[in-house]
């Protein structure tokens, strides 16, 4: 764990984490930061936890006095969002410290209750609240209900116009540079990418709700954006605010010229429609990625569905039913909501099929909205006629969007 100033008595504490899942399922090839925050005022705030703490007193005294702060200086603890990589020490800290006070969303108060049985020196703080640390530092509080769960807020430090925004704005990727303006444009494009990844597989089925709060925090007067994951935006918040709207508005509809050419396959029979499939995507000047969805994580194929407006199924028909890689694969995408998209089927059977029918049903399960164009399939090797029939599907696929 290691701390930073970030401006006038505002530190940053940060751990980088590797070699997990995140939420124990979510690939992360380079790692995160689990950030907190600490405000030096007459009274100290920590906000969103020590969650890189080991739990042990030695490690969180060092680590205080480093920015020059008692345990007994801390007098308020801000919960931001209870998923616990943000408020998962609590329980810890609270065996070493008892003389502070928790300021939350009512929602957050709740969960608080469900998870540690904490009820007392719990305030509950609603919109435009604000609490006076005292020597010019002072906290406000807005709701933005849903970026991630129901009871998330975000909290502003009204003299240095530091906003803590937890999980928005928020990016994979460990990082020893935290400032924006430490780092050169490839770092820069490294951690929007790993914010694409982040968006992709954390927040994109909350995207309704993330526009909303991001219309919200628009209007508060702060000038950086300190997230609970990834970098700080010190010199230019407005680019990750302008990404994440970009994401959230390509979750709900996507309109780029690009296909997701997702694949899997047992003996390779289906794999012969893929010549096709790249052909006719050139043809009609589409970007378009190759997947094989045997060998890829779920948050690298949600991270490149969310920038596709077109999404191209090529798998067997499995036991009457879907390849099972690739149907749990397109439930995936399902449950994050990247709805609006034209979908096409195509794929290898050998006497029945049904791949498609399951295409469909999950579709219909899961309210997709997505435009399915049509049964591809083809009976063991594509033959002229059914590669002629795909080539008009696709073109067709190209043309909906
Ligand atoms: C375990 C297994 C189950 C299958 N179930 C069906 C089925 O229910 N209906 C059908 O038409 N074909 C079924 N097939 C046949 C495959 O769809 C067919 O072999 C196809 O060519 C495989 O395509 P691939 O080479 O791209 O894996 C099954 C094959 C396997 C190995
Ligand atoms: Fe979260
Ligand atoms: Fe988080």
């Amino acid at each position: 764990m290691y701390t930073k100033l970030i401006k006038d008595g505002v530190f940053l504490l940060s751990k980088n984490i590797e070699g997990i899942l995140f939420e124990a399922m979510w690939e992360m090839p380079s790692g995160v930061t689990l950030n907190s925050y600490i405000v030096k005022g007459e009274k100290t705030a920590i906000i969103d936890g020590f969650c890189g703490w080991d739990g042990y007193p030695e490690s969180l005294y060092e680590l205080l006095e480093k920015i020059d702060v008692q345990l007994e200086d801390i007098k308020y603890v801000v919960i931001n969002h209870m998923e616990p990589d943000h408020s998962g020490w609590i329980e810890d800290f609270r065996k070493m410290h008892k003389d502070f006070e928790i300021l939350c969303s009512k929602e957050s108060a709740a969960l608080l209750e469900a998870f540690y049985s904490h009820t007392d020196n719990v305030r509950i703080i609603g919109d435009n609240d604000s609490v006076d640390l005292g020597e010019g530092k002072v906290l406000e509080f807005y709701k933005a209900p849903h970026v991630h769960w129901p009871d998330t807020i975000v909290t502003l430090e009204k003299s240095t116009g530091i906003l803590f925004t937890c999980d928005n704005f928020g990016s994979f990727g460990t990082a020893e540079e935290h400032f924006d303006d430490e780092l050169n444009a490839e770092e820069l494009a490294h951690y929007e990418s790993e914010a694409r990844r982040y968006f992709a597989s954390i927040l994109g089925a909350f995207s309704p709700m993330l526009k909303r709060a991001v219309q919200k925090i628009e209007k508060i007067p702060f000038e950086i954006i300190a997230p609970g994951h990834g970098i700080i935006w010190r010199k230019d918040p407005k680019r990750i605010i302008e990404d994440y709207k970009y994401y959230a508005d390509c979750n709900i509809k996507c309109t780029n010229k690009k296909a997701t050419v997702l694949y899997g396959s047992m003996y390779d029979m289906s794999l012969k429609a893929l010549p096709t499939i790249e052909e006719v995507l050139k043809e009609k000047e589409f970007e378009y990625t190759l997947i094989n969805v045997m060998e890829t994580d779920y948050a690298s194929v949600l991270m490149d569905v969310l920038t596709s407006s077109a999404i191209v199924v090529l798998a067997p028909t499995y036991e009457y039913k879907m390849f099972p890689p690739m149907i749990s694969t397109l439930k995936e995408i399902a449950i994050k909501k990247l709805s609006s998209r034209a979908v096409l089927y195509t794929g290898s059977y050998g006497w029945s099929g049904g791949a498609f029918k399951a295409l469909k049903e999950l579709s219909e399960n899961e309210r997709t909205k997505w435009d399915i164009v049509g049964d591809y399939g083809f009976k063991g090797s594509p033959t002229e006629e059914d590669l002629n029939k795909l080539r008009e599907g696709l073109v067709e696929l190209t043309e909906r969007i």
